[in-house]
């Protein structure tokens, strides 16, 4: 991910999310050295991911694909990357939140080995004015090459 995608990635959150991250939340992250990848195909971004990293934890802040591209594989392909990317850096485990009402990701991350290890209450905002908690999930990157091939 460079400047260069940030709107077309800053138009995919929009669409993805009903709490989506700003187009200068973005730009920090790349500011800020975070790895942060897009997936494309001829030319058009169909979504993208960004993880941080330290102490030999890395931390999935966001992955997300393009609504018109969601249930391709994508977000697994993008994910498998990820890992790739983390481990050659030397990261031990992932970190990530999820909202428990976030069925398509849940099954994605559980179907990659990360295991539910707390929740977070009141983490996230919620459409309803309130807040919902978020799911803390962990996968051991030393272990995981039997739950699926990177
Ligand atoms: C979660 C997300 C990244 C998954 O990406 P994707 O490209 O749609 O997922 P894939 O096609 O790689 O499928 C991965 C798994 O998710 C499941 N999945 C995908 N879409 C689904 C849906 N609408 N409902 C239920 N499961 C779904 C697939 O069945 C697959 O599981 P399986 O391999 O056990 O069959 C994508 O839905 C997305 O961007 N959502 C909006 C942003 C978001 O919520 N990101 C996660 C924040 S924690």
């Amino acid at each position: 991910m460079t400047s260069a995608d940030l709107p077309a990635v800053s138009g995919i959150e929009a669409g993805a999310y009903r709490f989506p991250w700003s187009e200068q939340v973005f730009r920090s992250c790349l500011r800020a050295g975070y790895t942060c990848r897009v997936a494309a195909e001829d030319d058009r971004v169909r979504g993208y991911g960004i993880v941080s990293l330290a102490a030999n934890e890395a931390h999935l802040l966001n992955l997300c694909i393009d609504p018109a591209e969601q249930g391709r594989g994508w977000g697994g392909w993008l994910l498998r990357h990820l890992f790739g990317i983390v481990r050659v850096r030397h990261a031990e485990r992932m970190f990530l939140e999820v909202r428990p009402s976030n069925r398509p990701a849940v099954r994605l991350y559980e179907g990659h080995g990360f295991v539910h290890v707390g929740t977070r209450r009141g983490y996230y905002p919620a459409v309803s004015g309130g807040r919902e908690d978020a799911r803390v999930y962990a996968l051991s990157l030393r272990h995981e090459e039997g739950a699926r091939g990177t």
